[in-house]
């Protein structure tokens, strides 16, 4: 028997998860979730065995008694954690997407480049009509430190090597990427933050990560800074951040996540010269590739294996 996948996003359209969901899988019963009863295609709760989801309405994933495993939309997983219901016998699954770890690697890439090369600058001498060259950069003595080392962290790290970059990368535990100095545990933050001369955060969001970039964190970087914050809104102190841009401490943010998103009009962000913003966007997740994920995962469990790449509720990710 194929299974019984509900699909539950708010925000996503799911056609073209349906379709990939049928071409990788034949004969699945692809349903739909709505909150108006009336578009609403769950059907009998009993026979949903598969959830695929971004930020679930409270309850719902509750309510499905023979739900077999939830499929996270989106990389990060604090999402899931926004349902007070959430299943406590359920296995959560993270999501890896070969394009969704390319696409934030290549987004992290560019960044790094442009304050490398200090693009930002060159933009602002153009819109001037100015012609006038700065000292170029040396990559190897350019030192990159990232905040996460998990899935897109890692590869980030990973590729930004080959480049010529001083590679570090912060994590809870130690980890082993070739030519990446591995900073680890509280004790070694601020270490890691001394030498990092371009911060990017692809921590997940958890108690224990919300509101790492603050001003003592942000003190701790050398002066002259910039920080590229890919991860969560949370992670950041706002008004600390733009203390410690005004304060010339910190030289550039690019930001693609907020607290509250669509990031709000009067939002000083908006209005800071030396804050890029981009919508959420740095890395999204593909209909094609990511179900090339949930297939492979509900194909194991169907055989009676564990799923690949749970989330530890202790930490949360
Ligand atoms: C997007 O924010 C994600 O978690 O993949």
């Amino acid at each position: 028997m194929t299974p019984t996948v509900l699909f539950m996003a708010a925000e996503g359209k799911p056609d073209p998860w349906r379709d990939a969901f049928l071409a990788q899988m034949p004969g699945v019963d692809f349903r739909v979730w709505n909150p108006d009863p009336e578009k609403d295609q769950t059907g009998d709760k009993s026979e949903i065995d598969y959830a695929i989801v971004w930020k679930p309405a409270a309850g719902v994933l509750a309510s499905l008694p023979n739900l077999k495993a939830v499929f996270s939309m989106g990389a990060g997983v604090d999402h899931l954690f926004g349902d007070p219901e959430l299943p406590k016998d359920v296995p959560l699954v993270r999501l890896v997407d070969r394009c969704l770890t390319q696409g934030m690697s290549e987004y992290v890439i560019y960044w790094v480049i442009h304050y490398h090369r200090k693009m930002g600058v060159y933009a602002k001498f153009r819109a001037d009509n100015v012609w006038k060259r700065m000292r170029q950069a040396d990559a190897e003595q350019r030192r990159v430190g990232i905040l996460g080392l998990g899935e897109l962290g890692g590869d980030a790290a990973t590729k930004l090597v080959p480049l010529h970059y001083q590679v570090a990368g912060w994590s809870r535990s130690k980890k082993e990427i070739p030519g990446v100095e591995s900073f680890h545990g509280e004790d070694q933050l601020i270490p890691f933050l001394n030498r990092t001369e371009i911060l990017v955060c692809l921590l997940p969001l958890t108690p224990d990560t919300t509101g790492i970039i603050n001003k003592d964190t942000l003190a701790a970087l050398p002066e002259g800074a910039f920080i590229i914050n890919c991860a969560r809104g949370g992670h950041v102190v706002d008004d600390d951040l733009l203390a410690a841009l005004d304060s010339g401490h910190i030289e550039g943010a690019t930001l693609d996540v907020f607290h509250t998103e669509p990031l709000p009009a009067d939002h000083p962000y908006w209005s800071h010269p030396k804050v890029t913003i981009t919508p959420h966007m740095a890395s999204l997740t593909v209909p094609n590739s990511s179900t090339e994920w949930y297939v492979k995962n509900i194909e194991r469990m169907e055989r009676g294996e564990a799923p690949l790449n749970t989330v530890d509720r202790g930490t949360r990710y």
